[in-house]
């Protein structure tokens, strides 16, 4: 996978080819102070109207003698200075208003998927300007895009760090999408090797009962609409399938281990060996079908891959044993704890006995 490929899946490079086929959405670029506070620490919204005047005393207030009182203090009290980007808040709003009230954030490559938890409805439904600044600024997705956009990729170290990305924020047409309908399609050298189901958690009998009418759709769409279409040879598709015959794109990403290969490892995917999809013969020609993957069996329901996302790291490397040293030091914590238990238990004993013997 080389810096071109990921910059031709950038949502930019592809919208104005494929608009017709895909969810309206309006591109606005980023102005550098708003880069800028994505990628500042903490996270205070602009525009929250934070009354600073008010809370100058504040802190001599809470200073009793040479303490500070924590707990009489004002829980509005701002720790940052609220940014403001009126120009670029204003064409936010018009463009959520133009596409009809709710929209779904993104920028060049990825959506804040892994921020979704701290929304209201947990999803990325947004309706005002802070919903899209609130996932933006809590999401590691995000700060993959801004930071690292071309980390995998096999190009010279010094050539990628010379690389001056145009930021854009994407806002698109708000879709209730059912998920057992989205697929992940991918193609090797101009051939759609592969299709799988999206969601690839959840088991879904109607994808195992239609299996031949969903390949024969995504296949005719890619024929028609993407193949030949797209600058690179081998990259990755999603789309929806609205309905039987009527599908609809909806994002393209790199070919490589950046993009999650779902059902299929990277390693057949890049390998030589051909996929296990059907091969058809018609006389002469030999026509391939695509590999199709989906969960066939509802046992063995995975966990969300996002769950991980809405707990404190520690919690998430404990139970994964990511970070030996942590599981250590909690069960040193454990057994300390225990030990503090024992002797008060100790303690105290005596004390219920000589009360009860009064
Ligand atoms: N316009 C939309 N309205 C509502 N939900 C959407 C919309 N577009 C995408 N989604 C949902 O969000 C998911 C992620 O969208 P998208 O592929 O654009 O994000 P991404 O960050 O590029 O994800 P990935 O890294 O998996 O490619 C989709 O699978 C779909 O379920
Ligand atoms: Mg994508």
């Amino acid at each position: 996978m080389k810096v071109e490929n990921v910059l031709n899946c950038s949502f930019s490079s592809w919208y104005s080819l494929f608009k017709d086929i895909t969810t309206k959405s309006i591109v606005i670029p980023l102005p550098q102070e708003f880069l800028e506070y994505l990628l500042c620490d903490g996270l205070v919204l602009p525009e929250q109207a934070v009354d600073v005047s008010s809370n100058e005393n504040a802190d001599e207030d809470n200073i009793i003698g040479d303490e500070i009182d924590w707990s009489t203090e004002d829980i509005s009290t701002p720790v940052a200075e609220p940014p403001k980007f009126p120009d670029f808040e204003n064409i936010v709003k018009k463009s959520i208003q133009k596409l009809g009230g709710c929209v779904f954030p993104k920028l060049n490559w990825s959506a804040p998927r892994d921020a979704a938890w701290i929304s209201f409805d947990k999803t990325l439904k947004c309706t005002c300007p802070s919903d899209i600044y609130l996932l933006l600024k809590s999401s590691d997705f995000i700060t993959h895009d801004l930071t690292q956009p071309f980390a995998l990729c096999e190009d010279d170290e010094n050539y990628k760090n010379d690389i001056h990305v145009k930021y854009d924020l994407v806002l698109r047409k708000w879709r209730e999408f059912n998920p057992s309908n989205e697929f992940r399609c991918f193609v090797k050298n101009g051939s759609l090797i592969g299709i799988c189901q999206r969601h690839h958690t959840m088991y879904c009998s109607f994808i195992g009962q239609h299996k031949d009418e969903i390949v024969a759709d995504i296949q005719a769409f890619f024929y028609h609409f993407i193949q030949g279409n797209f600058p690179d040879k081998s990259y990755v598709f999603d789309v929806y399938r609205r309905d039987q015959g009527k599908i609809l794109l909806i994002d393209f990403n790199p070919f490589g281990e950046v993009t999650d290969g779902l059902l299929f490892s990277w390693e057949e995917l890049l390998g030589d060996e051909r996929l296990n999809g059907t091969i058809l013969s018609n006389g002469e020609d030999e026509l391939q079908v695509p590999a199709f993957r989906y969960i066939e069996k509802s046992s063995g329901v995975q966990p969300n891959p996002y769950t991980t996302y809405a707990m404190p790291k520690d919690f998430v490397d404990l139970a994964t044993g990511e970070d030996p040293q942590k599981l250590i030091d909690f069960l040193r914590l454990k057994v300390q704890e225990q030990g503090a238990e024992d002797s008060s238990d100790d303690e105290s004993t005596p004390e219920i006995n000589s009360l009860q013997g009064q």
